[in-house]
């Protein structure tokens, strides 16, 4: 066996502090994770726990009250932090696209849809006539009915779900190694938050491109992603393949988000809600973030902040019967990359 392909992104103690008037808020902190050539890495959590924050350092787009800190954020071997502005802007136009959370914000309200898909294309030094055609393709691409006549629409005057069918043009006119997909369906209905899905992920299929989706729908979670990592409170506090993950979640974060998923089966239509809510970032709580709102806390948690386990293959859920006694994880199977941040992990 040949060695392991590198990651396309590679993202090494990642961390943002905003400094503000009440305090500095440590929005990520020792944040790492990769998202491989082809795959689907979904970040998930809970709304404030620095999702958007993490998306936008990658991009180095943190406004300027942010300060950003990492090992490296490597970008097919590039470390990005190292680029001057121009080589990013470069880097951002052609390889990595981001398509944001709130596309009316994203999009720019005095010019007409289709001009804005042009206007990125003509960073390929085409002509404007070559431009417009493209943007009309790129229209048809993204599924947008009577292009011809969208292409003339403010961003006002379109849906949501057409709004960010616009936005997704935008990026993929670029033909990105990676897109950054910030909760692109949050603000749509069920059957247009679907249809955008299919879209990403017909696009990611013939683009062959990387896709990093942030959401706090472990439903999503489960229909797209490869991989998935679960943050909370600034922290990835475990990540792995989504099999792995939805089979034997190991932390009790993990777990309630997981059951706060609508089964189907369940008529009552009733989600288990998790207790309390995210603390805020500028005093976290010590120990284990999660402590507070934690049904297995012990004494440990809240003194100690726990550090990052790895789960083998093979190593047996609580569901089917616990790790046995004198289990030994670290003689388990090989690695998974499913790592999980919890003292009591093998509980
Ligand atoms: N520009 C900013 N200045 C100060 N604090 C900020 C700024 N942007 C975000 N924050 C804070 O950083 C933390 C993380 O915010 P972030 O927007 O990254 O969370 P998120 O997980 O994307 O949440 P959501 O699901 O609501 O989009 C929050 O406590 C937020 O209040
Ligand atoms: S370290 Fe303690 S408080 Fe934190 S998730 Fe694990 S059991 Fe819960
Ligand atoms: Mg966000």
């Amino acid at each position: 066996m040949g060695a392991l392909a590198e990651p396309l992104l590679s993202v090494k103690s990642l961390q943002v502090d905003y400094v503000t008037s009440h305090g500095t808020v440590r929005a990520v902190r020792d944040v790492s994770f990769d998202v491989n050539r082809g795959e689907v890495f979904a970040l998930v959590g809970e709304s404030g726990c620095g999702k958007s924050t993490s998306a936008l350092a990658l991009m180095r787009l943190v406004p300027p009250r942010g300060r950003t800190s990492a090992g490296h954020i490597l970008f097919d071997g590039l470390n990005l932090q190292d680029l001057s502005e121009r080589q990013m802007t470069l880097v951002r136009g052609k390889q990595i696209g981001m398509i944001f959370q709130n596309p009316l914000v994203a999009l720019n309200p005095v010019y007409r849809s289709g001009y804005q898909i042009a206007e990125a294309v003509l960073l390929d030094n085409v002509s404007r006539q070559e431009a417009w055609r493209q943007a009309l393709d790129i229209m048809g691409s993204v599924k947008i009915p009577d292009r011809e006549e969208r292409m003339q629409s403010y961003p006002h005057e379109l849906s949501g779900g057409m709004r960010q069918r616009v936005m997704i043009g935008m990026m993929i006119s670029r033909a990105p190694q990676l897109l950054i997909a910030d909760e692109p369906t949050t603000s749509l209905d069920v059957t247009i938050q679907a249809q955008i899905l299919d879209l990403l992920m017909d696009l990611k299929a013939k683009n062959n491109m990387s896709l990093l989706i942030i959401t706090h729908d472990f439903g999503i979670v489960a229909d797209i992603a490869d991989r998935v990592g679960v943050m909370y409170a600034g922290s990835l506090v475990e990540q792995g393949d989504v099999f792995s993950i939805f089979e034997n979640p190991r932390h009790p974060y993990t777990r309630l988000l997981m059951r706060a998923l609508p089964t189907g089966t369940k008529a009552e239509g009733r989600l288990e809600t998790i207790k309390g809510s995210v603390p805020s970032l500028v005093e976290v709580p010590a120990g284990c973030p999660f402590h507070p709102r934690c049904p297995s806390v012990r004494e440990i948690c809240s003194s100690q902040p726990p550090p990052e386990h790895e789960v083998r293959a093979g190593h047996p859920s609580p569901e089917h019967g616990g790790p046995s006694a004198g289990h030994s994880p670290s003689l388990d199977g090989p690695s998974t990359g499913h790592r999980v941040r919890c003292h009591f992990w093998e509980d």
